[in-house]
């Protein structure tokens, strides 16, 4: 019986993405299922019953999933964040979870640059507005995200800085990035902040209060990362005593319409997570996923395993 791979994703893939992903699939002589835009979990419930792989985005895969999807062998989340897998639960039912890192990184970093210019132009609203270069910005955590924001605010002229305990200071600083001894250090030198850690248990809410009251005159914090990172009171606490404070988000806080209500000018929101909507970060993510997934299957290869 050939293998059926899923692609279950409530925010589907860029058209060119799932037709590369069939493609692959049908070549190897497996079967190709896919399931998006779905509004209730039982759809998901109903589908996952028989396949063997499933690629998601942000799509939530829990115990209850995991629990339906008897013949399931691999999750592979097309992307680089995996907070939304319950990897205990996985472990639990012998599934391999994946990450595709690196694949929707310059997506991300795009947006990232684009949200800081459209912030200090003052969201193009034809008042005077401050330039990006000689400006110093910060990336906390410098991994494919951190790495490609860096590269491209280069571009702009800005002074780089990074706060990174994962990676070694010769690897940040071979990009003409100075490497800062601590997070406070970061966010005491840094106008510009730019989020790229993961959520964890050890991150979440972590960026707060005694954080962002370092920052400079003329602070920006940018959020491409996780919403959940956020001490959502802290940030309410510092739009209020800073007229300077500005924050652009990928990913809303569940405040944000009392941000928008008294701080409209200083703040900006996409309508939904869409730093890797592009078809280029589709089709990397989602060509990454099922070559893993062939890979997995035909040769026992469990690279960027998470669990
Ligand atoms: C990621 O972790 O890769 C990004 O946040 C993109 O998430 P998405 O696939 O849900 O857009």
């Amino acid at each position: 019986m050939s293998k059926k791979v899923l692609v279950a994703t409530v925010k589907p893939f860029a058209k060119a993405a799932k037709k590369k992903i069939e493609k692959i699939v049908i070549e190897q002589g497996y079967e190709f299922i896919l399931l998006e835009k779905y509004e209730h979990l039982s759809e998901l419930l109903k589908v996952v019953e028989d396949v063997d792989a499933l690629i998601v985005r942000s799509d939530k895969i829990g115990s209850e999933v995991l629990d339906a999807a008897k013949n399931l062998k691999i999750v592979v989340r097309a992307g680089a964040g995996y907070d939304n897998i319950d990897l205990k639960s996985a472990t639990e039912h012998g599934v391999t979870v994946m990450n595709t890192p690196g694949q929707n990184s310059n997506a991300v970093a795009e947006l990232a640059l684009g949200m800081m210019v459209y912030i200090v132009r003052n969201c193009f609203n034809g008042k005077s507005g401050y330039e990006l270069k000689g400006k110093k910005l910060g990336m906390h955590a410098y991994g494919n995200v951190g790495k490609c924001v860096a590269k491209i605010a280069m571009g702009f002229g800005m002074e780089l800085f990074a706060f990174d305990p994962f990676i070694d200071r010769e690897v940040i600083e071979k990009d003409g990035v100075k490497c800062v001894e601590s997070v406070e250090e970061l966010y005491s030198t840094c106008q510009y902040v730019s989020l790229h850690i993961p959520a964890n248990d050890k991150t979440k809410e972590s960026i707060n209060y005694k954080l962002l009251s370092k920052m400079p005159e003329g602070a920006t914090l940018v959020n491409t990362a996780r919403k959940e990172i956020i001490c959502e009171e802290s940030l309410m606490k510092i739009f209020e005593e800073r007229d300077d404070f500005k924050y652009v988000s990928d990913v809303a806080p569940d405040c944000k319409d009392k941000i928008k209500d008294k701080y409209e000018e200083r703040s900006f929101f996409t309508p939904k997570k869409m730093g890797a909507q592009t078809a280029e970060a589709n089709i990397n993510a989602g060509a990454a996923a099922i070559t893993q997934i062939i890979n997995f299957f035909e040769r026992g290869d469990t690279i960027f395993k998470v669990n």
